[in-house]
């Protein structure tokens, strides 16, 4: 194998964008080339190819599929954080779940959908934990789904870097992580009391699905703004099959949902609610 850094030419560009739109949705425009190019100079070298031509026909005659998400995985940007657009957690603390209690609920189905590395879902559940003290009849039952194994591996895992839990409070880092041992040494880990209550799931938001239990509430955060406007309705449509009547649809304060058929109304900054 050549020492010589594989070239992206505007051909290759071009291929890899559709590759990745079939795949996920995410719409790559030139201006992401540098981008390209920096992360998937690896998956071509480790596949022993000098150039991107050549691996990019491995990806389109994989019958498997799985180099076209490797691929996929290496383009996606997962970045995130515990308790990301706090106002967001303070609603469904103080909004959603009262409602859902004072109707009797004996559980509460959530789904963070492009969860990237789990602190979303676990920034939900421990919010839902909080609210729910003293009322041991309502389970928790939340998803959370991304299409990129990798991210979805650290998820799993709970186990974050010291940095990565500096703004999360006080008493929230007392009770609901603790320190990392043997592998995690170093890192700050959600329990496992936290951790078990989070179904992880790899999938893509643009394939229909249909749980067996609509969700209460789902948050699609800063996902959709990677995808072109076909996309964005495939995705809430997918979402929306799967949203109870009257449930929630969060997305980020960076999105909004305009130039999209769909049967919510918006209630609050990046929050909207199925009508019917
Ligand atoms: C920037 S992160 C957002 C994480 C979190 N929701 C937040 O707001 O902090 C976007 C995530 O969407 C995922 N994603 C992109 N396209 C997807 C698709 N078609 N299906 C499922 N997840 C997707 C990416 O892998 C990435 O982890």
């Amino acid at each position: 194998m050549s020492n010589v850094a594989p070239v992206l030419t505007p051909d290759d560009m071009a291929a890899v964008a559709t590759l990745v739109y079939e795949r996920s949705g995410i719409r790559l425009t030139e201006m992401k080339t540098a981008l390209v190019n920096a992360r998937l100079q690896k998956r071509v070298r480790a596949h022993g190819f000098s150039t991107f031509g050549a691996y990019l026909n491995h990806v389109r005659h994989d019958p498997s599929g799985v180099e076209q998400l490797a691929m996929v995985d290496a383009i996606t940007t997962n970045k995130t954080s515990f308790f990301r657009e706090s106002d967001h957690f303070q609603f469904l603390a103080d909004k959603i779940v009262p409602a859902l209690l004072s109707r009797g609920a004996s559980s509460i189905a959530g789904w963070s959908a492009g969860c990237a590395t789990g602190e979303e879902p676990y920034s939900i559940v421990m919010t839902l934990l909080d609210a729910l003290q003293g009322r041991g009849g309502c389970a928790i039952d939340m998803l959370a789904s991304d299409v990129s194994a990798t991210a979805l591996a650290t998820a799993v895992r709970g186990a974050y870097a010291i940095e990565g839990v500096q703004d999360v409070a006080h008493d929230t880092l007392r009770r609901y992580f603790e320190r990392g041992v043997g592998e995690q040494e170093g890192l700050a880990r959600v329990r496992l009391a936290v951790r078990r209550l989070v179904g992880f799931d790899q999938a893509n938001l643009l394939e229909p699905r249909r749980l067996a239990r609509p969700r209460d509430f789902i948050w699609c955060r800063n996902t959709l703004m990677y995808f072109d406007r076909a996309a964005r309705q495939r995705a809430v449509a997918s979402l929306m099959a799967n949203l109870a009547p009257q449930g929630y649809l969060f997305v980020s304060h960076a999105e909004n949902l305009s130039g999209l058929d769909h049967a919510l109304d918006r209630v609050a900054p990046a929050i909207y609610r199925r009508k019917r």
